[in-house]
């Protein structure tokens, strides 16, 4: 078995938690063999010769098998992904804002390039909701999905819910512990569980949304008396996104904070947990619950594309609709 070499881009929370299973699990026919990264003074736990600090040397380098992204900003990264898809190779990125914005272009470079494309680790952390709400997707219509989609809202909630912690303390923890995104806003604001939304419904729907067409309320909308209401009638508060199918057939996408009580599926959901509940039309509805953000379940998600791609696997593109895909709600909360 050959073993197979990986140029990753960045060394963060996911790139490092990607590197460190690597280096546990020696049986893996996978190496990480050079590492871009931006800032060349950084101090980072591996010798200078792992790195590299131009990304187009990865890239035109040959003898690299397939690419992870996992930097953060989503224009590099889209700079990155299509360089590699116009060459026709195989690439994961856990990067769900880049897939998002652009994920009828990323497509449709896979499909010209003959290059694949793989984002299990964008949506949900170390949970397989893509390839779930696929085989949904090739088995039974879907009713609706929702769930916690943010593993840093969810921290905040049960935080002050159930810690009574500041709000503030509570997010410094989230960004401490590496689950916040650099950018925090993009967590607390709904803007990250939006983005992760938009995947979700193209997978789970054939429905590719554009992040403008979902309206989305974030944890940052709350105030006390939203708290202590939630408090005095016994429930809790989730960051909750949901997509599903109007009778009309159009798609209605949402991300809103919502009450749950003790009968809700999802008030079980805490800390950096997400949960996804995928309703079949047959088989009823079915909860998804598991770690959404940090660098090992992330970097396991990741981990899981890479062996995927090494076998051949291809997201089911080819059922994606390209018309009807005007979301019903957005018609009327436009934002951005
Ligand atoms: N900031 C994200 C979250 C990381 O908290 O869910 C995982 O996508």
């Amino acid at each position: 078995n050959r073993l197979l070499k990986i140029g990753l881009f960045g060394f963060g929370c996911v790139g490092q938690g990607l590197y460190d299973i690597l280096a546990r699990e020696k049986n893996l026919p996978y190496q990480i063999e050079k590492i871009c990264v931006k800032d060349p003074n950084k101090v980072r736990p591996l010798s200078s010769e792992h790195f590299s600090f131009n990304p187009e040397e990865l890239i035109n380098n040959d003898e690299l098998d397939l690419f992870v992204e996992a930097i953060s900003d989503a224009d590099e990264a889209y700079d990155i992904v299509s360089a590699a898809l116009r060459k026709g190779k195989r690439v994961v990125t856990a990067n769900k804002k880049l897939v998002a914005y652009h994920l009828p272009e990323l497509i449709a470079l896979q499909q010209e390039f003959g290059g694949v494309l793989l984002y299990e680790a964008a949506v949900a952390g170390g949970i397989p909701i893509i390839r779930a709400v696929e085989e949904f997707f090739s088995n039974e219509p879907l009713v609706r999905v929702h769930g916690i989609l943010n593993g840093s809202s969810n921290y905040i909630l049960s935080q002050i819910f159930l810690q009574k912690k500041p709000y503030a303390e509570a997010l410094k923890e989230a960004q401490d512990k590496g689950f916040a995104e650099l950018d925090p806003w993009l967590d607390v604001a709904g803007a990250d569980s939006r983005h992760k939304l938009c995947i979700l419904a193209a997978h789970a729907f054939g429905r590719p949304l554009a992040p403008q067409e979902v309206a989305f309320f974030g944890i940052d909308y709350l105030g006390a008396r939203d708290l202590e209401f939630a408090r005095l009638n016994g429930c809790g508060i989730k960051l909750i996104a949901s997509v599903h199918l109007n009778e009309s057939g159009q798609i209605v996408p949402l991300v809103i904070p919502a009450l749950v009580n003790e009968t809700d599926d999802l008030k079980v959901v805490e800390q950096e947990f997400n949960g996804v509940i995928a309703e079949g039309t047959y088989s009823g509805p079915q909860l998804f619950k598991g770690k959404g953000a940090g660098g090992h379940p992330t970097g396991a998600a990741v981990l899981s594309d890479v062996i995927s791609i090494g076998q051949g696997y291809q997201y089911g593109y080819k059922k994606l609709k390209r018309s009807q895909t005007q979301p019903a709600l957005a018609l009327d909360y436009k934002i951005e």
